[in-house]
């Protein structure tokens, strides 16, 4: 070999060396992060506490889109965090399950939450097949209520449950007026003024980019993708969920149990 091709192979081997160490960096990076984004985050529970009223008086613990699969163990870890804060009411703003065979089990669980629960229908809820009566029937077999396009007067509070294209509800007067609406469109074609608005269905979009936000979201959101919106309708918290669909994966997105004072 001549000096001059040792010469010129030298950077040409440590450039190819740097190479390799790049890709493997980075697809170690992708493993990492990839572990956690299917088995930490999605079990990683968020409690968020938020304000919205400035003479605050009344605590509503929010969850949604809990998509139970059979993963008891983490529902119940939910209800346990819900049945040790102190609050007045829980709101479930719809997504339960996917499968009929589901819905039994999960309304046994829930039936331990230790507040009055006001549930309502998702998408996902319909797409099972089942009528509101099925949901209905389970969650009053547990003392709790399940709201279709009807309003509730529990205290001080209205709670009034809508579907995706059901008429405005009629405010209550000398009542704080709650909206719960899986949909978070919903709250850009309301005439009237809602003391306080809960929805989900966004999942906060599940996977995030730092800086950018939500990859995707689904139809009905209106851009309303995550937190606490002014809307036409007042104020709407828009919660990411606790459970997952379609992958059992999140990433800067984690569960979240909302605890709201208004
Ligand atoms: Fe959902």
């Amino acid at each position: 070999m001549k000096e001059n091709d040792k010469i010129k192979r030298t950077p040409f081997k440590k450039a190819l060396l740097a190479v390799r160490i790049t890709v493997a960096l980075a697809v170690l990076v992708l493993i990492v992060l990839s572990l956690y984004g299917f088995f930490f985050e999605p079990h990683w529970v968020r409690l968020k506490d938020i304000t919205v009223a400035t003479n605050p008086g009344i605590k509503i613990i929010h969850i949604t889109d809990i998509h139970y699969k059979g993963d008891r163990g983490y529902l119940e870890s939910v209800v346990e965090t819900i049945n040790s804060i102190q609050a007045d009411y829980v709101c479930f703003t719809g997504d339960l399950v996917e499968e009929q065979e589901y819905l039994e089990e999960v309304t046994e669980i829930l039936g331990e939450v230790k507040l009055p629960l006001i549930a309502i229908m998702g998408n996902h809820d319909h797409w099972t097949g089942m009528k509101v009566g099925s949901f209905k029937k389970y969650f009053e077999a547990h003392g709790q209520y399940f709201l279709e396009e009807e309003t509730l007067l529990l205290g001080d509070v209205a709670f009034h449950g809508v579907e995706e294209d059901s008429p405005e509800p009629s405010l209550v007067k000398d009542k704080l007026n709650i909206l719960l609406c899986h949909y978070p469109a919903y709250a850009d074609s309301l005439k009237n003024r809602f003391d306080l608005i809960l929805a989900g269905h966004t999942h906060g979009g599940q996977l995030r980019i730092p800086f950018s936000g939500a990859i995707s979201l689904p139809w009905g959101t209106a851009g309303y993708d995550m937190g606490l919106f002014e809307t036409p309708g007042g104020p709407m918290y828009v919660n990411p969920g606790i459970g997952t669909f379609w992958i059992n994966f999140r990433f800067l997105c984690r569960p979240e149990i909302t605890v709201i004072e208004i």
